[in-house]
C-alpha cells in the first residue's frame, strides 16, 4: 500500500485520484466496464445528455487523423428518461463519482434536464456542455457567446443541488473570457478543452471524410492547444479548472496538473488503451514516489514561467 496520496477535494467532492473519463468516450460507463474496473478511476462523465433520445448525425461519423482522430456523432444519446431507469442502475454499483454531461437545444432545455436529473441521488455532479461542434442547434452557438454562457450558468446553478462544471470551447477567442463569465455565474469548475473544429478529405471522391462536413478533433494533436488555453484560464481566472486533451499517459496528466488543472480527464486514449484509467494511476503514484511529493494536489498549478 503506497502512502501517496492521489486524492483531489473539488467543489465538496471527493475524488480518489485526479482521473476522469471525458464525456462520449465510455458511453455511460457499462461500455467500458470489461476493460477497466471503474472503481479505479476518480470519476466518469457520462455521454452528453439532451431531455428526449437524439440519434446523432448520419455516418461516416469517426475518421481517424494523424495523432488524433475527428468525430462527428452529433450527440446521439438515450435521453434524460432512459438515463434514469437504465443507465443510473448500472453505475451506482462502483465506487466513483457520476458526473452528468448535458447537452441542449435551448436554455430551457439545459434548465429541464439539470432540474428533474439533480433529483437522481447517484449523480454528484453536472457538466454542462455549452462547446458540441457537431450539431446545427445549441452547442457552440452558445459557447461561442459569453451571454449565453453566463446565463446558462446561472439558470442552471438555480435549479441544481449538485456541482455544475461549464465545459468549454476551444473554438472562441478568448477562453478566459468565457471561464470568467462561468465563475461570475456560479460554476464550482470549468472543463478545457472540447473538441477542435476539423475536416478531412477523401482525395479520390474529393468529398469530406465525415459526412457531416466537419467534426472535432480530439487526441494527442490537440494536447498544446489545450495546454495553453488551461494556462490561460489559471494565469487569469480563480476557478477550479478540468483539463482535457489529448492525455495518453501520466506525463500528459503531470503536465496538464502543472499547467492548472485540477482533475483531467481521459478521452481519445480510451479507444486505443482502455484501461489507461488504471495505468495511468499507477504511474501517477511513481512519478510521486520519484519526485517525492506526498500529494498529488500539490502540483495544480506549479508553473515556473521564467
Ligand atoms: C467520439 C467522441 C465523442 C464525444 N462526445 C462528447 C459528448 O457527447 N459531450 C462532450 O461534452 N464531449 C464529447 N467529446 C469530447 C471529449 O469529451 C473531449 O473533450 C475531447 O475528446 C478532448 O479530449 P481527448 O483529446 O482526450 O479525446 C467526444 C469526443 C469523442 C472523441
Amino acid at each position: 500500500m503506497s502512502s501517496i496520496d492521489l486524492s483531489i477535494e473539488l467543489a465538496g467532492l471527493k475524488f480518489k485520484n485526479p482521473l476522469l473519463l471525458a464525456s462520449g468516450t465510455v458511453g455511460y460507463g457499462y461500455e467500458i466496464s470489461n476493460y477497466l474496473d471503474l472503481n479505479q478511476i476518480g470519476g466518469i462523465v457520462t455521454k452528453s445528455l439532451s431531455l428526449n433520445p437524439r440519434k446523432g448525425n448520419p455516418p461516416q461519423r469517426i475518421v481517424e487523423t494523424a495523432s488524433g482522430m475527428l468525430n462527428a456523432i452529433g450527440l446521439a444519446n438515450v435521453g434524460v428518461e432512459e438515463f434514469i431507469n437504465e443507465k443510473i442502475p448500472f453505475l451506482a454499483k462502483y465506487d466513483t463519482n457520476i458526473i452528468c454531461n448535458i447537452a441542449a437545444s435551448s436554455i430551457n432545455e439545459y434548465v429541464e434536464c439539470v432540474r428533474i436529473l439533480t433529483t437522481q441521488e447517484e449523480i454528484d455532479a453536472f457538466e454542462i456542455n455549452v462547446s458540441c461542434p457537431n450539431v446545427k442547434e445549441g452547442g457552440l452557438i452558445f459557447g461561442n457567446n459569453c451571454n449565453a454562457v453566463g446565463q446558462i450558468t446561472d439558470r442552471v446553478k438555480s435549479v441544481s443541488t449538485k456541482p455544475v462544471f461549464i465545459k468549454l470551447s476551444p473554438n472562441t477567442s478568448d477562453i478566459k473570457d468565457f471561464a470568467r463569465i462561468a465563475k461570475d455565474n456560479g460554476a464550482d469548475a470549468v472543463s478545457a478543452i472540447n473538441t477542435l473544429i476539423g475536416t478531412a478529405f477523401d482525395i479520390w471522391s474529393k468529398k469530406p471524410k465525415i459526412k457531416n462536413i466537419t467534426g472535432g478533433l480530439s487526441g494527442p494533436a490537440i494536447k498544446p492547444v489545450a495546454l495553453a488555453k488551461v494556462l490561460e484560464i489559471h494565469r487569469n481566472v480563480d476557478i477550479p479548472i478540468i483539463g482535457i486533451g489529448g492525455i495518453m499517459d501520466f506525463s500528459d496528466v503531470i503536465e496538464f496538473m502543472i499547467a492548472g488543472a485540477s482533475l483531467v480527464q481521459l478521452g481519445t486514449v480510451n479507444f486505443i488503451n482502455p484501461d489507461a484509467g488504471f495505468t495511468i494511476q499507477k504511474d501517477l503514484t511513481g512519478y510521486c514516489e520519484q519526485t517525492g511529493l506526498d500529494k498529488i494536489n500539490k502540483l495544480t498549478g506549479t508553473y515556473i514561467l521564467n
